[in-house]
């Protein structure tokens, strides 16, 4: 099931059948992006409702003509200063991809990702791969080989092994409207380091019940154990004394609480450590059988945001 062997990945995917495979963000559940059997497979495995768009990963800037149009100059400036890279471009669709993909959308949403597993599959295949992270729908992404292997494993029959995840959280998902920049999605690109390059950008969906890109429901990156987000640490543990409770903690450990129970993202304080640490921690305490999970609000800046966005979900049981 979990394996390194490139040739049979390209084998499956050239019958049409879909693999877990690695990025730099998370694992994918991946299929040839032109094969609507591919495609229908990934949304059944999942349990993906249709309306919810798939992205299509490419394998260098040269052939994003092979699944986009017109694309606006600051669409190239992004893609220039990112790509390959944690960051997916929302682009007018040529008519090739199907509808199946962009959930009748007239946008595909395209990035090239930054790993070299996930690159050099790609670069073997006459195709590029569509893929969803490779989680059911609404539980947490996977950011090891064993964790898209538990999940599926009487569903599919590979998962390429490219090692944990560097970045660890989904891209960022950016759209363009008139000459505005939108942000549809946090992600393992921050905020800050798009503004460099295409200046202020909006953001839309943060939280919202009804979210305007198909895929942000506010119930998303779920653990099975009820899950809460906190300003105020001490008084929750106080609160919940009498409860078996784990924590997700930033930079420090908890004294005078049970080790076992506690993930500390990042000991020297670093966003991008603490987000490439995040859903592995996620799925260790949902291991613990505990009765509750208290997680700290992050910092509010570079991958905090980010952080915060998908602690704020995973709260929304
Ligand atoms: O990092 C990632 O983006 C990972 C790796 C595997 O590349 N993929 C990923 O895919 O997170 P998924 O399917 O879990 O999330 C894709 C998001 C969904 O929320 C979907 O609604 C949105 O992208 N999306 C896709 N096409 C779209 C479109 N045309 N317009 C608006 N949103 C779109
Ligand atoms: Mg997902």
């Amino acid at each position: 099931m979990i394996s390194t062997n490139l040739d049979q990945a390209v084998a499956l995917l050239n019958k049409n059948q879909i693999i877990g495979f690695p990025t730099e963000t998370v694992y994918g559940l991946a299929g040839n992006a032109f094969s609507d059997v591919a495609i229908k497979k990934i949304y059944e495995v999942k349990k993906r409702p249709s309306f919810n768009p798939l992205i299509v990963h490419i394998k260098s800037f040269d052939v994003l003509d092979t699944v986009a149009t017109e694309i606006p100059e600051k669409a190239h400036l992004l893609a220039n200063a990112f790509w390959p890279g944690p960051l997916t471009l929302l682009l007018k669709k040529q008519p090739t991809i199907s509808n199946l993909v962009t959930a009748n959308l007239d946008t595909v949403a395209v990035r090239i990702p930054n790993h070299p597993v996930a690159l050099e599959l790609l670069h073997q295949l006459v195709f590029p791969l569509v893929a969803p992270s490779a989680n059911p729908f609404t539980r947490i992404s996977p950011t090891k080989a064993e964790h898209v292997a538990q999940y599926f494993e009487n569903e599919i029959d590979m998962v390429l092994d490219g090692g944990t995840c560097m970045a660890g959280v989904e891209s960022t998902i950016v759209g363009f409207e008139s000459n505005k920049v939108i942000v549809y999605r946090l992600g393992a690109l921050s905020l800050e380091a798009i503004e460099k390059v295409v200046g202020p950008v909006t953001i839309i969906n943060k939280n919202k019940k009804n979210p305007k890109a198909p895929g942000m429901f506010l119930k998303h990156y779920s653990p099975k154990t009820e899950f809460i987000l906190t300003r105020n640490l001490q008084s929750e543990i106080d609160w919940f004394q009498d409860k078996k409770v784990g924590l997700l903690l930033f930079n420090t450990i908890q004294p005078n609480f049970e080790l076992k129970n506690q993930f500390v993202l990042s000991k020297k304080s670093d966003l991008n450590e603490a987000a490439a640490n995040l859903y592995e921690a996620l799925h260790e305490l949902d291991k613990l059988n505990l009765d509750l999970i208290i997680a700290e609000r992050f910092p509010e800046y570079g991958l905090g945001i980010t952080i915060n966005d998908r602690l704020e979900r995973a709260s929304k049981n």
